[in-house]
């Protein structure tokens, strides 16, 4: 199908982009050992998971759902794909499946650790599964944003060094932080250089008790922006692994689909108002794009400049009933009438995987634009999508 024929509001997932980003990952992991995973948070359309096992080390999950999703449909891709999964708390039965599909589990907490701990000892002492806490590194990014900010004041996301106890516990073989969200190198930098200064006891050749075996470094890492300092990476990763011999994980979710999605969507009216006119959209922010009023931030837009930039200026917003569903102010440089297609940019990650049909609103269909250029249908969605949640 081309794409000026795809049906909208359509996602439309850009192979070719998301293989860049994947070879970008994969030539760090090369040059320093480390190991990458995809957090399927950001991104869990499965239907690319063949393309991805080629490139990374595996997947990592925020719940049973996702690790069940990782299970079926990556490992079995091909042989020593790893199955991670962190939660603040495990519900009592779940951890069973999770001790049999999951290789690495992190806990948030010693209390959820020794709550569930006759359940994981035995896979851990059989070697089928390696054991982390998450702790919290108190380092915050300069640019942080408290909602995505673990380490901003109150968190309850990992354990902080006060909390820690003075030895590793027994069957704990790792550690865990996650404290950045779109950052460049300094700030993963900083925060390694705080935990290695205050964690330093758990470290291998801390001279007393057990060390980790492994460490996880997180995701928010923004490593195939254009500008990541990618060689800063891998010589941080390189020094982890030379200096301690631990293996190092990295589990990025924006990084490996970004800028390798759109949602192709269609202007359905044009509303005069007392401010610019507004083009009321088949897509919505809160339905389709929740993180552009979470964060809040605009999305990029194919062909249009910021407001005033370009001849004709239009406030972009969709056909629910909220007032605040609104995308953002864009401009043009020709006048945009009724019917024509816009397209947003970078709409690959915390997109799909949010989505509700708030209003009743249809879910987009979700394309995959291949690197012949044909798009193909992944999946379409209807009324009983919406009815079976209800
Ligand atoms: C524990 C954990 N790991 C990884 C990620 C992925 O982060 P990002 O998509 O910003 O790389 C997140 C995001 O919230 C997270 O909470």
């Amino acid at each position: 199908m081309r794409i000026e024929d795809i049906r909208t509001p359509s996602y439309l997932i850009d192979e070719g982009k998301l293989r860049h980003n994947l070879e970008i990952l994969k030539s760090v992991e090369d040059r320093s050992g480390a190991h990458i995973l995809l957090a399927q948070k950001a991104y869990s359309i499965y239907q690319t998971y063949p393309l991805i096992a080629g490139y990374l080390t595996g997947a990592t999950a925020s719940g049973i759902y996702e690790a069940r999703l990782a299970h079926e449909e990556m490992m079995g891709i091909r042989d020593g794909l790893e199955n991670h999964v962190f939660e603040p708390a495990f519900k009592d039965d779940e951890m069973a499946e999770l001790c049999d599909i999951c290789d690495h589990i992190v806990f948030n907490s010693m209390t959820q650790l020794e709550h569930h701990r006759s359940v994981w000892e035995p896979a851990a002492a059989a070697g089928s599964l390696n054991v982390a806490l998450r702790i919290n590194p108190e380092y915050r990014a300069e640019d942080s944003h408290e909602i995505y900010d673990p380490c901003a004041p109150g968190s309850r996301l990992g354990i902080r060094n006060a909390d820690m106890p003075d030895e590793l516990p027994e069957g704990v073989t790792g550690i865990h932080f996650h404290n950045l969200c779109e950052e460049g190198f300094e700030p993963l930098k900083a925060t390694f250089q705080k935990v290695e200064k205050d964690f330093k006891r758990f470290f291998p050749g801390n001279g007393h008790g057990p060390a980790i075996s492994w460490i996880n470094l997180g995701g928010g890492h923004h490593i195939t922006k254009e500008g990541y300092d990618i060689e800063g990476l891998v010589s941080l990763l390189s020094y982890i692994r030379d200096e301690y011999g631990i293996r190092v994980y990295l589990e990025p979710g924006e990084a490996i689909a970004l800028d390798a999605g759109y949602l192709i969507t269609t202007v359905m009216d044009i509303v005069r108002t007392d401010k610019y006119p507004v083009l009321i959209l088949d897509a919505s922010a809160a339905c389709h794009m929740p993180d552009v009023l979470e964060m809040p931030y605009r999305p990029p837009l194919k062909g249009s400049g910021q407001p005033g930039e370009k001849p004709y200026t239009y406030r972009l917003s969709s056909r629910t009933c909220l007032a605040g569903d609104i995308i953002g102010d864009y401009s043009f440089d020709r006048e945009i009438g009724i019917g024509d297609r816009l397209v947003f940019e970078d709409m690959a990650i915390y997109s799909m995987v949010k989505n509700n049909t708030f209003n009743g609103m249809a879910l987009p269909s979700i394309m995959l634009l291949k690197e012949d250029g044909d798009a193909s249908m992944i999946r379409s969605f209807g009324y009983e999508d919406f009815k079976c949640r209800l």
